[in-house]
């Protein structure tokens, strides 16, 4: 038999397969997601997320100074609200002397390098549960949004490189730029979550923050799982109005999305690998009908593939381990 191509030269050996791999993670890739609760010397598994912990602070500190020191560059925020302070103001987003905002400054004391990205949304403060501030059963928006400037606000001064807008109202980015710069804090960056879908697999996150909605869903704001065009409208108005880094999430069920939007912008995009995608592969794993670290390095592999720049993931210091 003569083949005048034959495609199976370039897989022959590790090597020349090595040689030719279009993509490669690296631990600048990745962006750790951190939950923190009060207290000393708490850690808390997650019963959703087997293997991942809800920190208090001074753990959290600790495990950022590991992190560091294996490459891995940024970390993105979440704690754990009490709740009598929630309400449906969410106005603890805002103090400066919240769990937020001491977090914020004791990672950037502690390594000062590392960046510390914020997530803000109104749900971990709400006493709904929900995005933003309701009035008669409804997710109001603009309110919502005035909300959500003192809040980024507020991380900027608490030391925050990035904020992450994850509500999905409508024009908070535009409005947080604007109030970063009114505030002197022009060199805040802004990551916006700007495809976000109304997803089950955030499932064991609000497991993780007590930040279930206490009625309805989140379909109002998050977008529809049958839309694609509508990803590229959000996304391409986040960077008309300031976004730094635009975002897609979940990640695995949208990396048709991901491509999409890699394609129509000119800014980096990050992909969130969320809890429910991070639940599956521990779930199959614990029953030994996966390998757990194949399983991650194929699905980060195929995140940024897909097209993202920076991927947000539980995984990110297996990932590192597996990689180094
Ligand atoms: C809050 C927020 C959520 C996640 C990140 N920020 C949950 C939600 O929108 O209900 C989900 C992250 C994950 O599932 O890993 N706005």
């Amino acid at each position: 038999m003569y083949l005048q191509r034959r495609n199976r030269i370039l897989r022959q050996s590790a090597a020349i397969r090595s040689l030719v791999a279009e993509t490669a993670l690296s631990p600048n890739d990745f962006i750790v997601p951190l939950f923190i609760d009060e207290g000393e010397n708490i850690k808390t598994e997650i019963a959703s997320m087997p293997g991942y912990y809800r920190n208090s602070l001074d753990v959290t500190v600790k495990e950022v100074k590991e992190m560091w020191g294996m490459g891995l560059k940024s970390v993105l925020i979440f704690i754990k609200c009490k709740d009598e302070l929630k309400d449906n103001t969410g106005k603890e987003a805002w103090n400066e002397n919240g769990l937020m905002q001491r977090s914020i400054k004791a990672i950037k004391d502690a390594v000062p390098e590392m960046l510390v990205m914020t997530d803000v949304a109104l749900d971990p403060y709400s006493s709904y549960g929900h995005d933003g501030i309701v009035k008669n059963n409804e997710i109001v928006n603009d309110e919502t949004v005035e909300a959500l400037v003192q809040m980024s606000i507020s991380h900027a001064q608490a030391g925050a490189d990035f904020v992450a807008p994850s509500d999905m109202m409508d024009g908070r980015i535009g409005a947080i730029r604007q109030g970063l710069e009114e505030n002197g804090f022009s060199k805040t960056g802004i990551m916006s979550y700007s495809a976000k879908y109304a997803s089950c697999f955030y499932g064991p996150f609000r497991d993780a923050l007590d930040s279930a909605p206490g009625f309805g869903d989140k379909k109002t704001y998050q977008m529809d799982y049958a839309n694609r065009k509508e990803a590229i409208k959000e996304t391409v108005m986040d960077v008309a109005e300031g976004a730094d880094i635009v975002m897609v999430k979940p990640a695995l069920a949208y990396l048709d999305i991901i491509r999409e939007v890699k394609n129509a912008v000119d800014i980096p995009v990050s992909a969130y690998n969320i809890s429910g995608e991070y639940a599956m592969i521990k779930a199959a794993a614990k029953m030994g009908w996966l390998n757990e670290d194949k399983a991650i390095l194929e699905t980060l592999t195929a995140i940024k593939r897909a097209g993202a720049d920076l991927i947000a993931t539980y995984f990110a210091k297996d990932a590192v381990k597996l990689l180094t």
